[in-house]
């Protein structure tokens, strides 16, 4: 079975885009040994994360991202369980303003109905902005 995770978190003060764009560069660089795979959308104060794959991938990679200074306030939202992968192909991928593209494959990607309610959610909220 493949877990997956939804969780928001609030970015620390000062980060930019340049900052995120190394998260999701590492992130993709590291993803493939830890054998997750996901996406990731800031909206210039939150983060939005999915991630998928073994369980215990994901518990350690929550333990890592809990203690990592450039968020916190980390909220999980939605935890589910799948027979496959969503987004195989996706190391880590950023979704959202700069990557509409991502936000299409995901609207097509049978997320649980939970999840993809808080991703629009979210979207709603980085529209209205
Ligand atoms: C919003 C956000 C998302 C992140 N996503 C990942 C991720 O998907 N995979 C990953 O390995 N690290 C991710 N990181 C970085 C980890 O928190 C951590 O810095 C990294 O895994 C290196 O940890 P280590 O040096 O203790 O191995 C993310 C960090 C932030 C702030």
């Amino acid at each position: 079975m493949i877990a997956s995770l939804l969780y928001a978190s609030t970015a620390a003060e000062g980060l930019d885009s340049a900052d995120v764009f190394k998260i999701v560069e590492d992130s993709s660089r590291r993803n493939p040994a830890r054998d997750v795979t996901g996406f990731l959308i800031f909206d210039g104060s939150q983060f939005l994360q999915y991630v998928e794959g073994p369980q215990e991938a994901l518990d350690g990679l929550l333990d890592v991202l809990n203690h990592d200074r450039r968020h916190h306030s980390v909220r999980v939202l939605h935890r589910a369980e799948s027979e496959q992968r969503l987004f195989p192909r996706w190391a880590m991928r950023r979704a959202g303003a700069t990557a509409e593209q991502e936000l299409d494959t995901i609207r097509t990607a049978r997320l649980p109905v939970g999840m993809m309610a808080e991703i629009d959610r979210f979207g709603t909220r980085r529209r209205a902005a």
